[in-house]
């Protein structure tokens, strides 16, 4: 079955062949096969297809790739944002509330919640979004919220270090995370993360559980510098690490650090978290100086219940716009070819070439996702609108008026 897409005003294709930040062509047209990119072009040389959609002028673009989001939960924190809206600072302890309400609840509870978020997601064009454990925090909740994730997100991240739970002792947490609970979710998840920072995990914690999901052939990703100055940064360029997220207080040489960690080959992609910046009332990371010299970044929503309770890019990249003062083309790109490449998803993988350890990574080559090309995972979002542009000139407004996944048109 193959679909022409045609009459697009403006197809953002974020492929570097085609020139500029993002690859922008006018009057174009794409054919989806099956589940991937066929065919992209001008509209006047189109090749036939089976079926024909006329978008009648509106701006196409590549579905949004949200690489941070923590949706296996459970409970509600109102009362929390209530009282930071009134003054009170953000804490880590918050987490504590949404790990009782995890543990409290059935499987088909946590499944069915995140259920109806990656259904928000998809209908404000979100086409691939990974997610993470960190709510369960015993061997067992970490396992069944990996198992949970996995049947549903397109990459999950074993966050076991998120917080030490209440009542335990710090370094026996730290030894099961990096031992026992490491090896019951390994089958499920595709990185390893550490939330980083002053009331969490120090750098000696962390560097082990990062050493450890290392050395079981995971991805490795950190929090970082959210809250306050602190090695997260750092630790995460040192180690390789795939991304390092929130980035929100960077000196100089950490963004000297994250652009540098390009020069000779992949390195760390800097995700920023807008929705959340503002949501904890913390200042907006510096993705503008991050851009300027020369780092990679990625924009994602953090969607969980306690600091950025949005499942919205379109939120996020209107703000990286507006108060980060990105332009529209940059804070596009970081939102979908930014995301793809923190995941490691930006080019097709060979299945020998990916990581053996971990069941997940070891799994079938992937197509790539965040461009528009031939060979590319079929995932595009169509805007009530004539340019992207529009994003951030009629921010809040739900521009999303279709999308495709995998080929299938599911908005
Ligand atoms: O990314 N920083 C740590 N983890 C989440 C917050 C989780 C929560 O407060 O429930 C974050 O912001």
């Amino acid at each position: 079955m193959s679909t022409l897409i045609t009459g697009i005003g403006e197809l953002t294709t974020n492929d570097e062949a085609r020139g500029g930040t993002t690859g922008r062509m006018r009057d174009a047209a794409v054919v989806l096969e099956g589940d991937a990119i066929a065919w992209v072009g001008a509209a006047s040389d189109a090749p036939p297809a089976d079926e024909r959609v006329d978008v009648g002028g509106r701006a196409v673009l590549p579905g949004w790739v949200d690489s941070h989001t923590h949706l296996v939960f459970a409970g509600d924190r109102t009362a929390e944002f209530e009282a930071r809206m009134a003054g009170e600072p953000y804490a880590a302890g918050g987490i504590g509330t949404t790990v009782a309400a995890t543990r409290a609840a059935s499987d088909a509870a946590l499944a069915g919640n995140l259920e109806r978020l990656a259904d928000e997601l998809l209908r404000g064009g979100t086409t691939a979004f990974e997610t993470k454990t960190g709510y369960g925090l015993t061997v067992a909740d970490e396992l069944r919220s990996a198992r949970i994730a996995g049947a549903r997100a397109d990459a999950v991240t074993f966050l076991g270090a998120h917080l030490v739970p209440d009542g335990e002792d710090a370094a026996a947490y730290v030894d099961l995370v990096a031992g026992d609970m490491l090896e019951a979710v390994l089958p499920h998840v595709d990185a390893v993360d550490v939330f980083c920072e002053r009331g969490a995990f120090d750098e000696a914690a962390s560097r082990r559980v990062l050493a450890a999901g290392r050395a079981a052939g995971l991805a490795l990703r950190v929090h970082g510098n959210q809250l306050g100055p602190g090695p997260g940064v750092r630790l995460a360029v040192e180690l390789g690490a795939a991304s390092v997220d929130h980035v929100a207080f960077l000196d100089h040489d950490e963004v000297r650090m994250l652009a540098d960690s390009w020069a000779h080959g992949r390195g760390t992609v800097a995700t920023v978290l807008p929705a959340c910046d503002l949501s904890t009332r913390m200042p907006l990371a510096p993705a503008r100086r991050l851009i300027d010299a020369g780092a990679t970044i990625a924009i994602a929503t953090n969607a969980n219940p306690g600091t950025s309770y949005t499942t919205s890019m379109a939120f996020c990249v209107a703000t990286a716009v507006l108060q980060m003062r990105l332009t529209v083309e940059e804070a596009v790109r970081a939102a979908t070819l930014g995301g793809a490449i923190a995941l490691g998803r930006d080019e097709p993988v060979a299945a020998a070439s990916r990581p053996a350890i971990g069941g997940r990574a070891g799994a079938a080559p992937l197509p790539d996702l965040g461009r528009i090309r031939v060979g590319a995972r079929a995932d595009l979002q169509v805007l009530d609108a004539p340019s992207i542009t529009h994003l951030a000139y009629r921010p809040g407004v739900p521009l999303t008026s279709a999308v495709w996944r995998a080929g299938a048109r599911v908005v």
